[in-house]
């Protein structure tokens, strides 16, 4: 029932241009960025190359834009300094993790800027922008224009209270300042003003009919472009949404200090806008790889037998698919993408993982702690890829996938066979005797002849092929583990280990056959666990093993080759205790627990120094009598005997205490407060209260009673 899909023959002229979307370098990575944007691109781009495709696969940092800028602030380091931090960490924490970029480049560099400052002026000087001077939010205090992250409001379409001036994030809209309900500036934290300033919009409005075309029917200016049925429905889905909604112009320039330059005369103190240069990334980042490794980029980019692959999260898509779509149609010598096979959300425990609340699982922690588990993680992300819908991560699920898939199913097997082909073989493979007829590996009783049972492999083999080139990587791999699974039951059902007593000759093709499904769980798994393959392929002592996929079951029967000898086996995948998970969960929700401790303290005042503090006159004071204040809900006008006089102190504890209650309850006052009038009451000095948790008043007083007036230090 699986179609076997056209790249299935591999033509040797497509260049395959593979992206992952560039992160920002403003914070580390968790496992949901993984799960998104990055091992099924690593996977999809491990198979082109087992496949000998010609591909290229491009990612770097995303280094302007609100993001950094923002978390700049917030760290109290320049932008310059975060992008450094992040870039080297987040370059370094996927290269751990095995994801197989051929380059993680920046956007900060040289050739970039230069790179996406030509494509500006490219659409400049074809007259492509509309210019326009409109009113834009202003922060008065940070004399800033205020766009994207800079102004926070409620989404028009989800009313999501958060959305940023560009983007919901809960929708997904893409959304300009001036729709947003509320809108406040993410700096001061006031309501902005409206002023004026000149911006460069690419006129959207334009490109809803074609893009219609080119997303529904794969056609472009009249020729088949791609097949739209290839395209996932999420996909789908949310590009009807906007083109179906119609799409308006879309400034690409902005008033900030950060990013790369408008290359124009009259645009001083004015960059492109972020989602402008960033996927020209790619474009800049393949020039880098191709000038380090003796290519052309123009193959990968401008060459019509180059296909493009953006992989994504479900909050990129209206850029990957529409507006850079456009972008790059407007220039006129490049490809579009040939599909965008975006993925959903991962949730974690049951929540939204979310950086900002700390509820993730950061993977440079995880390699920190587990170096030795990468393949483990890249199995438990592979099955729970959020392709379809979002998905979820968990602990314990992390467990029973490793222990029953990977050590009982996948590891047993392999280390049973190659233990049993040193047990019995010291080690050398045995012959396969094709005349020979054996169990099928399905049912007890069941005979079938060699031919057979590699058929039976083959017809698996095809179907991951099929799988991973329809994007579905979790059913690929599913179709690899029952590879395995079958494996197990072959040796089950043919008892060797009875066998070699009485039937020595059948033994060794039992052991042949089973070496050769061995070796191609080997090769067939390098997409997703590049480190146990690796591992199998030299205990197989064959490290270039190499699989043809055009022949795939004359490849299987020859994949060891008799009277060769393997290596020692060693333990691939260790079973993970209760306590492992019990360890992570607490982790967890440590860091939760830190974050709120952290924001209590970061919500305390600036540092004073001694003159500061000194300059308060604290006395001890008792109240001598106390009433309400007509038509104030909050005051009680309280007279306090100070010892050398008795003041009159207007205080918001009405709610909180009757008159009645707080005569005679010795308190502490700021003495020297400048008086204040307060509902036309003369009011002198302020008495300190504790609040508590749930926010309820705590009169502050001297523990042991103490004579009115004496000083508080
Ligand atoms: N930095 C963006 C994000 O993390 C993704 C940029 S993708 C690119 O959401 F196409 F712009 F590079
Ligand atoms: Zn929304």
């Amino acid at each position: 029932y699986l179609r076997i899909s056209k790249i299935f023959v591999m033509k040797t002229d497509t260049k395959y241009t593979i992206t992952s979307a560039l992160p920002y370098a403003n914070g580390p990575l968790h496992i949901g960025h993984i799960a998104g944007a990055y091992l099924p691109a690593d996977i999809f781009v491990r198979y082109l190359r087992m496949r000998g495709a010609d591909v290229v696969y491009i990612c770097g940092s995303d280094e302007h834009g609100a993001a950094i800028t923002i978390q700049a602030k917030k760290e109290g380091i320049t932008p310059k300094d975060i992008i450094n931090k992040y870039h080297q960490l987040n370059k370094q924490t996927f290269e751990q993790f095995q994801i197989s970029f051929d380059i993680y480049h920046r956007t900060s560099s040289e050739i970039h800027h230069q790179t996406s400052a030509e494509f500006f002026k490219t659409l400049y000087d074809k007259g492509v922008f509309i210019e326009q001077v409109s009113e834009q939010y202003y922060d008065e205090q940070y004399h800033q224009f205020l766009a994207d992250r800079y102004i926070t409001g409620a989404c028009p379409k989800c009313s999501n209270e958060n959305a940023y001036g560009d983007q919901c994030e809960n929708c997904g809209s893409t959304l300009s300042p001036t729709e947003l309900i509320n809108p406040k500036s993410t700096l001061s934290g006031e309501k902005p003003i409206l002023k004026t300033t000149k911006h460069w919009y690419l006129p959207l409005d334009k490109d809803t009919e074609w893009l219609k075309e080119w997303v529904n029917e794969g056609t472009l200016e009249g020729k088949q472009h791609h097949n739209p049925k290839e395209w996932k429905k999420n996909v789908l889905g949310q590009c009807n949404g906007w083109l179906n909604d119609g799409l308006r112009p879309r400034a690409i320039t902005r008033d900030l200090d950060w990013g790369v330059p408008v290359p124009l005369k009259d645009a001083e103190g004015k960059v492109l806008y972020v989602w402008l240069d960033a996927p020209i990334g790619y474009i800049s980042a393949t020039k880098q790889w191709a000038l380090d490794n003796g290519k052309n980029w123009k193959d990968y980019w401008q060459n019509p037998n180059a296909k493009l692959y953006h992989f994504i999260g479900k909050d990129n898509i209206v850029f990957h698919t529409v507006i850079f779509p456009a972008i790059l149609k407007y220039h006129g010598d490049y490809v579009l993408p040939e599909n965008v096979p975006a993925n959903e959300f991962m949730n974690l425990e049951g929540d939204k993982m979310s950086t900002s609340r700390n509820w993730s699982v950061k993977l440079d922690e995880y390699l920190q702690k587990h170096p030795t588990k990468i393949d483990e993680l890249r199995y438990v992300l592979a099955v729970n890829l959020p392709e379809t819908k979002d998905s979820e991560f968990t602990w314990k699920n992390y467990q029973t996938l490793i222990n029953n898939e990977l050590v009982a199913n996948f590891g047993n097997f392999v280390n049973r066979v190659l233990v049993l082909i040193h047990k019995y073989y010291e080690g050398e493979v045995p012959a396969i005797d094709h005349s020979q007829k054996i169990n099928n590996g399905l049912t007890k009783g069941a005979q079938a002849t060699i031919d057979e049972i590699f058929d039976a492999i083959t017809n698996k083999v095809q179907q991951y092929v099929a799988l991973i080139e329809q994007f579905k990587f979790r059913d690929a791999l599913a179709q690899l583990m029952d590879i395995s699974a079958y494996g197990n039951s072959f040796l089950q059902f043919n008892e060797p280990w009875k066998l070699i007593k009485t039937e020595a000759e059948k033994v060794k093709t039992i052991m042949g056959v089973a070496l050769n499904i061995t070796a191609t769980l080997a090769a067939l798994c390098e997409p997703y666990l590049p480190i146990t393959s690796k591992k199998i392929k030299q205990i197989l002592n064959d490290d270039a093993l190499c699989f043809d996929f055009e022949n795939v079951k004359s490849t299987i029967t020859k994949l060891t080759k008799a009277g060769q000898k393997i290596n020692q086996p060693s333990i691939l995948f260790e079973k993970i205790e209760d306590e492992f998970v019990a360890q992570e969960l607490v982790a967890l929700k440590a860091n939760i627990a830190n974050d709120e401790n952290e924001s209590k303290a970061s919500n305390s005042k600036p540092e004073i120094v001694f003159d500061d503090f000194a300059k308060l006159d604290f006395r001890v004071g008792t109240i001598t009598a106390a009433e309400k204040i007509a038509k104030a809900d909050k005051l009680l006008k309280l007279e306090v005997d100070m010892g050398f006089e008795t003041r009159t102190v207007v205080s918001g504890i009405a709610q909180h205490f009757k008159p009645e209650d707080v005569i005679g309850q010795q308190v502490i006052v700021v003495a020297n407060l400048a008086p204040r009038k307060l509902r036309g009451i003369q009011s002198k000095g302020m008495i300190l209260m504790a609040e508590d948790a749930n926010g309820k008043l705590v009169f502050q007083a001297p523990a042991t009673k103490v004579e009115n007036g004496s000083a508080v230090n």
